[in-house]
């Protein structure tokens, strides 16, 4: 029997909606599911959804690649058709939309005016509560993109030049996205808490001349002065010299830092825009194949990896996902509440739905501040009716207002999570409370290097089942192995590591400046290298998961020397390497601490070098070190000095027994260290 219809049958694909939906009974459908309970959507919620035909599936199965992709080239407007859909000559780096030419801003705000123009594009949501909202409507986005673009032009930005941006949570940061975009320059933008070091080493990599920042923003009530960190970030580059520092102001005409401006260097960016006034600049048409921006992310080095976006692909798989998946019309008013400095702002709260037309909201501040009704009077206030975000926010606002969202009168039709596994207890909290028993929920699962969402149930047509992602998405293979490149079966129980079979537009070229980390990252584990046939890679995720019976999968979380601290993805090396950058510091080794909020936090072990004794002021400056280094994010939540390192003979450092013990596990077999007398000593330190 073919797999769709044995689903359908086992309840797990909705039958066909809207008009033959009919929900199967429970009871059926516990017969096969002994892990979860499955919850079916609302019919209401099917009724409107965007994407209601199952037939997707098979449109867009092996058989029908790539030209099923098709489907999602063909929701841009294109300058020049393309000729070929996928070009995989060179494998594993692939060529989507290949001849096709086109401009993101123009497919992103132009082509909207007609219709849309005078309907919000996007709304700012200050921090302070006695500050409007700003709606900017796609007319004035229109307006306020082709002013700072040709402001952009003047100032030496030239096609195809990476100018990197340090912002935050404001409007502006979109408008300077959009602005790079229409003038075919590649933006760069470095989450706004990162550090200014963190600044000046993505810069560097990017040979940046100009830097796009802020003077200020605020966060859980202070107004935080930003600019002072691009003087600092300026200096910091090694190899490339910032010439320019173009800087928004949180209140136009009233600068609000106290880092003076460098003559010369430093520009007011509202000032010089008064000579814009009323400017347009054409959207460049550019190749599909050309650099829309870059995301850097930790890897397994101390050095992130500048990921590579395209135009076409990247802008054509986000416009897809977030019409089928995300389910956004353009008369939602769709929230997302992630920072645009990581991927999920760029593809879900920018690129995704300007692209279909939709209204995305901009929040500057944390959901519980000033306290947890604070999304709720968001919602509420601007009709929200889309509501994305990650466990640790649903965690955290379920600790500070476990019934705050009762009292608020909203509605949302579907709701969102991504960057981190989902408790089932977590999910039902988040579906019951939040969502009023009323909104269907998608768990997404994907990467900055995937451009979009990888794994997850088109809402309308896959029942939920809290916990897991669900099924790849159109178009999406994705395949277990087990260390030896066996594929491991649904429904085993084993878990292993997670691949994808095919490219797909959404993700990434390559990594900048660097094909051969590329190559080796992602594709040397399970592929055969040198293959002309593009069916001998698989893209390796770095994530481990196990597949029920159902074909649903649960994404276990990183299996490399990567950890997600609250949804925020961070590379234990970068943080080892500041630890060893103190001079007392001989050895360093971060490990994962399960966390009830976070998720994940970092347990820092440090051996010293000889001539120096622990302390805690030791321990704090240590813990600062990496907090200004990288970014408060980073920062360990406990530094233990330890006498020495568990160790192999080879004398690698036994990062699982450290593990183990950071997280009141069993330590398993330690006779084969070179000095298994150690990890006592050290559980009797940090278990106390
Ligand atoms: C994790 C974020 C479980 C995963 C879009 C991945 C998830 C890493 C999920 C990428 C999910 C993301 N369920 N785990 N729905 N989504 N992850 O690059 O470990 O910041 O490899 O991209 O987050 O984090 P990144």
């Amino acid at each position: 029997m073919p797999e769709m219809i044995k689903q359908k049958q086992e309840g797990i694909f909705l039958p066909f909606a809207p008009t033959e939906y009919n929900v199967v009974g429970e009871e059926a459908i516990a017969v096969h599911w002994k892990e979860e309970e499955l919850i079916q959507p609302k019919e209401e919620f099917i009724r409107q959804a965007n994407m209601t035909d199952v037939g997707i599936y098979e449109r867009f199965s092996e058989e029908n690649y790539p030209e099923c992709f098709k489907e999602y080239g063909d929701m841009l407007s294109w300058d020049r058709y393309w000729t070929e859909t996928l070009d995989t000559s060179n494998p594993p780096f692939f060529k989507w939309f290949v001849g096709g030419k086109l401009n993101a801003c123009y497919n992103c705000v132009d082509r909207h005016l007609q219709k849309y123009g005078n309907k919000a594009a996007i709304i700012f949501a200050p921090e302070p509560e006695d500050e409007s909202y700003q709606f900017i409507t796609y007319r004035e986005l229109h307006r306020r993109v082709n002013e700072f673009a040709a402001l952009l032009l003047d100032m030496g930005v030239k096609e195809n030049d990476v100018v990197t941006f340090h912002l935050p949570m404001v409007a502006e940061l979109p408008i300077s996205m959009l602005a790079c975009a229409r003038i075919g320059a590649i933006h760069s933008e470095v989450f706004g808490g990162f550090s200014s070091k963190a600044v000046a080493e993505r810069a560097d990599d990017a040979e940046s001349k100009v830097l796009i920042t802020m003077d200020s923003y605020y966060r859980s009530g202070k107004l935080i002065d930003h600019k002072a960190r691009a003087d600092e970030s300026v200096n910091l580059c090694k190899e490339t010299k910032i010439e320019k520092v173009l800087i928004w102001e949180r209140y136009p005409g009233k600068y609000s830092s106290s880092a003076p401006l460098v003559e010369g260097r430093d520009y007011l960016i509202n000032d010089v825009l008064e000579n814009y006034r009323g400017r347009r600049v054409k959207p460049l048409s550019k190749p599909a194949e050309d650099t829309l921006f870059l995301m850097y992310t930790s890897g397994t080095t101390a050095r992130p990896k500048g990921c590579q976006h395209s135009i076409g692909g990247y802008l054509s798989y986000v416009a897809g996902t977030s019409k089928y998946l995300f389910d956004i019309h353009p008369e939602d008013t769709y929230w997302c509440l992630a920072d645009i400095g990581w991927i999920t702002g760029h593809s879900y709260i920018v690129y995704g739905p300007l692209s279909i037309a939709a209204t995305s909201i901009i929040f500057e501040g944390t959901p519980t501040y000033p306290d947890a009704g604070r999304s709720w009077r968001i919602a509420e206030d601007l009709h929200v009716n889309i509501f994305h975000t990650s466990p640790t926010m649903i965690r955290m606002i379920r600790k500070e207002g476990p019934d705050e969202p009762g009292k608020y009168d909203y509605h949302f039709k579907l709701m969102c999570t991504v960057g981190e596994p989902i408790e089932p207890e977590v999910w039902r909290w988040y579906y019951d409370k939040v969502g009023k028993g009323e909104a269907t929920i998608i768990d997404t699962w994907w990467q900055t290097e995937n451009g979009g969402v990888i794994g997850s149930n088109l809402p309308a047509l896959r029942a939920m089942k809290p916990g897991s992602c669900g099924i790849g998405m159109p178009g999406i293979y994705p395949i277990i192995f087990d260390e030896d490149g066996n594929e491991i079966e649904k429904g085993s129980g084993r878990a292993g590591n997670i691949c994808i079979k095919r490219p797909w537009p959404g993700s990434f070229q390559t990594i900048w400046k660097d094909p051969d980390r590329y190559v080796e990252t992602y594709y040397s584990k399970y592929s055969k290298l040198g293959s002309k046939d593009y069916r001998d890679y698989y893209y390796f995720a770095g994530d481990g998961a196990v597949q029920a019976a159902d074909g649903s999968f649960r994404i276990l979380g990183r299996i490399d020397d990567v950890i997600n601290v609250a949804g925020h993805r961070l590379g234990t090396k970068e943080i080892e390497s500041s630890s060893g950058s103190n001079e007392e510091v001989a050895e360093s080794a971060v490990v994962a601490k399960k966390d009830p909020i976070k998720g994940t936090v970092v347990d820092l072990y440090v051996a010293l070098k000889p001539g120096f004794e622990p302390s805690k002021e030791l321990e704090a400056k240590i813990r600062n070190k990496v907090g200004t280094d990288i970014g408060p994010i980073a920062r360990p939540s406990s530094v233990h000095i330890v006498p020495d390192m568990p160790k192999t003979r080879s004398g690698k450092i036994m990062r699982r027994v450290l593990n183990a013990i950071s997280n009141q596990r069993e330590c398993g077999d330690v006779t084969s260290l070179a000095n298994p007398e150690i990890v006592e000593v050290i559980k009797n330190q940090v278990q106390g």
